[in-house]
C-alpha cells in the first residue's frame, strides 16, 4: 500500500505528532508514506517526498506541521478536484491522510465522493468539528489563552483595570469559553451567546462596586460585539463604569508554540487510528475522539457542517460570572 499525508488549513499544534504517528504505523505495516507539502496546493503542484521513519524524528514536541499547510482555493473546484485525482493515481498513491479542519475535511469529502480512498484526522485549534469532542489543536490553544489571562489578572490588579482578551476560534466560541471558565473572567462573549456592550459594562462596574481589583473580559473573535465595540462603549461610558479598560487581542499567537501533552497524545492516537481504519478497508471516514475513545464518522455527515458549543457549559459561566 503506497499513501499520501498531507495537513491543511490553518495549522495546528499537534499536527506533527499526528504526520510521525501516521507514518511510522503505516511504515510498520510495511507501507510506503508519501509526505504531501503545503496542504492541497502541494497535491495540485504534485510536490511530496517520501518519509522514512526518521524524516519524522524530533518533531513531537514541535508546534506547526513539518509538512507546511495552506488553504486552497482551486482544490474547491472540479477542475482541482479532478488534478488532484490525477496527480495521485501518476504517483499510484492508493489513499490520503487529510489533518485538518472544517474547510480541509470538506475537501476530504469530496475526494471520498468520487471514490477515492480518504481518511480525515480532526485537527483544529477551534474544535468545531463534527464527529470528536476535541480536535488536535484546541487544548494548546486553550492553554496559551489561559497563561495571557493569568499575567493579565496580576498587572489588573495592580492597576484596577478591566482586560479584554480576544482569542481565536473562527465562527466558535469554545476557546474562549473553556479559557475563559479556568480564567475564573467576569463576561465571557463567544459567537454563540451574544452579550451587548452595555450588559458587559454593567458587570464590569457591579465587580467594581463589590471592591474587584480586575475584571476580565474573554471574548471570542467571532462574537459580533468583539473588541472593537467593546472599546468604544467603554470610552463613551467609562465615568460610569469604574474600571479602565486595556485591551489584548492574541490572535495567531494562540496557534504557535509547542503543544501540550494532551494535544500530542490525542494527536498521536488519532494518526494511528487513521491508519488502521485504513489497513481494515474503510475510509470516507473522518477520525475522531467520543467519550475517551476513537471513533469514525462518514465525512459525508462531517462536511460543512459545525459541531454547537456545549449549552450547559455556557450556562456555567454565566452562573460563575456573577
Ligand atoms: O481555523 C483556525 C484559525 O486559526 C481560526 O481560529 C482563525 O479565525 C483562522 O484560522 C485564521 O486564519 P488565517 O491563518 O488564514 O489568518
Amino acid at each position: 500500500m503506497r499513501i499520501g499525508i498531507l495537513t491543511s488549513g490553518g495549522d495546528a499544534p499537534g499536527m506533527n505528532a499526528a504526520v510521525r504517528a501516521a507514518t511510522r504505523a503505516a511504515l510498520a505495516r510495511d507501507w510506503e508514506v508519501y509526505g504531501i507539502r503545503n496542504g492541497f496546493a502541494g497535491l495540485l503542484a504534485d510536490s511530496m517526498e517520501l518519509l522514512r521513519a526518521r524524516d519524522v524524528g524530533g518533531i513531537i514536541h514541535r508546534g506547526g506541521t513539518m509538512l507546511g499547510s495552506a488553504r486552497c482555493a482551486e482544490f474547491r473546484e472540479n477542475a482541482g478536484q479532478a488534478k488532484a485525482l490525477h496527480n495521485l493515481n501518476q504517483r499510484e498513491i492508493d489513499a490520503l491522510l487529510v489533518i485538518g479542519g472544517n474547510g480541509s475535511q470538506t475537501g476530504s469529502a469530496k475526494l471520498a465522493e468520487h471514490g477515492f480512498k480518504v481518511v480525515g484526522v480532526a485537527s483544529t485549534i477551534d474544535n468545531d468539528l463534527v464527529g470528536t469532542d476535541f480536535t488536535i489543536g484546541v487544548d494548546t490553544a486553550i492553554n496559551i489563552t489561559l497563561e495571557a489571562i493569568d499575567r493579565l489578572r496580576t498587572t489588573g490588579s495592580s492597576h484596577q483595570r478591566a482586560f479584554l482578551v480576544e482569542t481565536m476560534g473562527r465562527d466558535c466560541g469554545y476557546i474562549a469559553l473553556m479559557a475563559g471558565i479556568a480564567g475564573g473572567a467576569e463576561v465571557i462573549a463567544v459567537p454563540e451567546r451574544e452579550v451587548e456592550p452595555a450588559a458587559v459594562a454593567e458587570r464590569l462596574s457591579a465587580a467594581y462596586e463589590r471592591g474587584k481589583t480586575h475584571a476580565l473580559v474573554v471574548v471570542a473573535e467571532g462574537a459580533k460585539h468583539g473588541a472593537q465595540a467593546m472599546m468604544r462603549h467603554f470610552a463613551e461610558h467609562r465615568a460610569a463604569i469604574g474600571f479602565d479598560l486595556r485591551v489584548t487581542t492574541l490572535g495567531h499567537v494562540v496557534r504557535g508554540g509547542s503543544p501540550t501533552a494532551a494535544d500530542r497524545v490525542l494527536a498521536t492516537r488519532l494518526g494511528a487510528a487513521a491508519i488502521d481504519q485504513l489497513a481494515h478497508g474503510k475510509h470516507g471516514v473522518l477520525v475522531g475522539m467520543i467519550n475517551h475513545g476513537v471513533v469514525t464518522t462518514p465525512l459525508a455527515e462531517v462536511a460543512n457542517k459545525t459541531k454547537p458549543i456545549d449549552a450547559d457549559l455556557l450556562e456555567l459561566a454565566r452562573v460563575l460570572a456573577q
